[in-house]
């Protein structure tokens, strides 16, 4: 079983996707951990980014991400990682399947709604950077989930 770190990004929050991309991770079975609508300081972002570092783009990522609040999201199932890939769809709106989150909802590159880690290196190292660990043990309640998303 893996943990990943979700967030619906500061285009995702003002156009009202919250509701919608917990959705369809819960209807999927996947649990959720922990959440939190916050504010990203530049310190927080240059971290989370920091493997493009590199890119032209790197100035305007970290000004788009601390931008407005973004909705931080703990999630865990199985082979989660890559199958919210999947969910997601790809970076660009143009070759993101319709279905996918980014199919259906994203039509900018730099603005593309939501944010998924893409390893379970990454998602180690942004769950940490976003959230308390301690924070997201307490969501682990004995009778969560329920006993039929338990069996998946
Ligand atoms: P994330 O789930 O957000 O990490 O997206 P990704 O894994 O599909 O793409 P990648 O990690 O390669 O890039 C991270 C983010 O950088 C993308 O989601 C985009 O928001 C942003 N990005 C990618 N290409 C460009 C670009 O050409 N210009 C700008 N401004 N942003 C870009
Ligand atoms: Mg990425």
């Amino acid at each position: 079983i893996q943990r990943t770190f979700i967030m619906v990004k500061p285009d995702g929050v003002k156009r009202g996707l919250i509701g919608e991309i917990i959705n369809r991770f819960e209807q999927k079975g996947f649990t959720l951990l922990n959440a939190e609508l916050m504010n990203v300081d530049r310190q927080k972002a240059e971290y989370h980014y920091m493997e493009l570092k590199e890119k032209p783009f790197f100035e305007e990522l970290v000004d788009f991400i601390t931008s407005g609040p973004v909705f931080a999201m703990v999630w865990e199932g199985e082979s989660i990682i890559e199958v919210s890939r999947i969910m997601i769809g790809k970076t660009s709106p143009l070759e993101a399947m319709p279905g996918t989150i980014r199919g259906d909802f994203a039509f900018s590159k730099a603005e593309n709604v939501i944010h998924g880690s893409d390893s379970l290196l990454s998602a180690e190292r942004e769950i940490a950077n976003f959230f308390d660990p301690l924070s997201i043990c307490s969501a682990r309640d004995k009778d969560y989930p329920f006993d039929e998303r338990k069996s998946v």
